[in-house]
Order: C-alpha cells, then structure tokens, then sequence
C-alpha cells in the first residue's frame, strides 16, 4: 500500500474517476460498475474498481482542496500506475452565461494557490488538460445533449475567500467558475506525464446568486456527469 490509500499494487485500475466526495466514488461504484471492489477506506476515502462497459475502472474521493488532491492523485500515478484520471466535482459560475446545472470542460486552470509558484517562480507555468481527453468529453456531453462550456476555471485554496471581487474580475475575462482542485491535478499530471481532465457541474452562481437547484435536477446533472466521466474515461 501507500502511504494513504490501502491497496495492493494491481487493485486500481488504470483509468480512474475522482470526485471530491467519497460518498459519491461509492454511488458511482453501486449504480454505474459491476462487480466493484472496496480498495481503499483510510480516513473514509473510498475507492472501488469495478468494470463499466466490459472495460476495467476505478472511482475514489480525493477530498477537498488542492493539497488532498495532490496526495491521492500522486500516489495513484507513482505507486499505482494510474494514467489517466477524470476528476468530476462542482463549481461556482463566475460567468452571467454559465448557468446552474451546466457543464464546465476545464481546458485550463488558474490558480492562486502557491502549489506550482513555489516550483516555478520565474514562470506562469500554464496548467492545461489533456486535450485528447478534453476533445472526447466534449463530444460525449454533446451527444449526451448537455449544455457545455470549455474554457478556463479558477483553481482556489479557499472556498470563504475575501477575494470575490477579483474572482468576478477574471469572470468577466471569461474565466467560467471557481473550484478548488483541477490546478493542482493538471500539475501532477504534467509532472508524470498522464492525462488529466476536470469536469464539472455548476452547482451555484457567483453573478448569479438567485439561481437554484433542486435535489432532485442537482442528482439528475451529477448523474449525466458521472456518465460523460465514464464514458471519457474509457473512450479508445
Ligand atoms: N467556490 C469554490 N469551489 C466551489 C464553489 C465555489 O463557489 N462551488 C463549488 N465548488
């Protein structure tokens, strides 16, 4: 095992979907694979692979925040061999044509955070998605009739940020919503050469504040995300 995640090398797969939630890796695992095998429950975080479509794949939490993320996804490249890993999570719309329940296909990720500054000081060292991936999830939400967006996220360190302003500020230089992991996924993915993609559900508005989900339309999204997650995920 790693440090953090408990299973045998050869237990995860090699594709793997990443939502936040751990709650989430175990509704994708019991209502999308079949024969899915617990791996991981250290700190909760569970991970399960199973097969979606006849193809081998595996699910897991990564927690909140880019330094939960880094953990879980380096240790799933280095130690297990994972090469190509989807996250799937929500986001704040930070755009008036970006709405609730619509799809976000992150391209690119900017950041605050001081996660790849501290490695390159002296560079903007851009932190772009595998456009293989990117292509293929982009055509898979169109044939699923979604309404997608592709461009750019804000990558932050804290949800309760005094920095609102300067977040629609870049809003209205077409940054679409504010997360808080793809930066530092697309980093890791760059650094071990492995494909990475962030796809995301706006879940609330930050120009927007009005609008609103049900439970019921927030599950429905999730669940047509799950499935342009998957779909990428296996797609040749
Ligand atoms: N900020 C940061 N991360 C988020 C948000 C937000 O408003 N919504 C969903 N994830």
């Amino acid at each position: 095992m790693s440090i953090h995640i408990g299973a045998k090398v050869g237990e995860i797969a090699d594709k793997i979907l990443l939502p936040g939630d751990p709650l989430r890796a175990t509704f994708i695992a019991e209502n999308f694979l079949e024969d899915a095998v617990l791996f991981n429950e250290i700190r909760g975080m569970y991970g399960y692979t199973g097969i979606y479509k006849g193809e081998r794949v595996s699910v897991m939490g990564t927690g909140m925040g880019m330094p939960s993320i880094s953990i879980y996804a380096r240790e799933l490249i280095v130690d297990y061999g994972v090469k190509r890993l989807i996250r799937v999570g929500t986001a704040g719309s930070l755009n008036p044509d970006v709405h609730v329940r619509e799809l976000v296909l992150a391209q690119a990720a900017a950041t605050n955070s001081n996660i790849i500054r501290n490695d390159w000081p002296m560079y903007d060292f851009p932190q772009i998605a595998s456009f293989n991936l990117l292509d293929k999830a982009y055509h898979i939400a169109q044939d699923l009739g979604m309404k997608t967006h592709v461009g750019t996220v804000l990558s932050t360190d804290l949800f309760y940020s005094k920095f609102f302003e300067q977040h629609l500020a870049l809003g209205k230089m077409g940054v679409h919503a504010v997360e808080m992991e793809a930066a530092a996924l697309y980093y890791l993915a760059a650094q071990h050469g492995v494909e990475a993609l962030g796809i995301m559900t706006i879940s609330d508005s930050l120009v927007n504040p009005d609008e609103d989900t049900t439970a019921q339309e927030r599950q429905t999204t999730f669940t047509d995300m799950m499935k342009v997650g998957l779909e990428t995920l296996i797609a040749e």
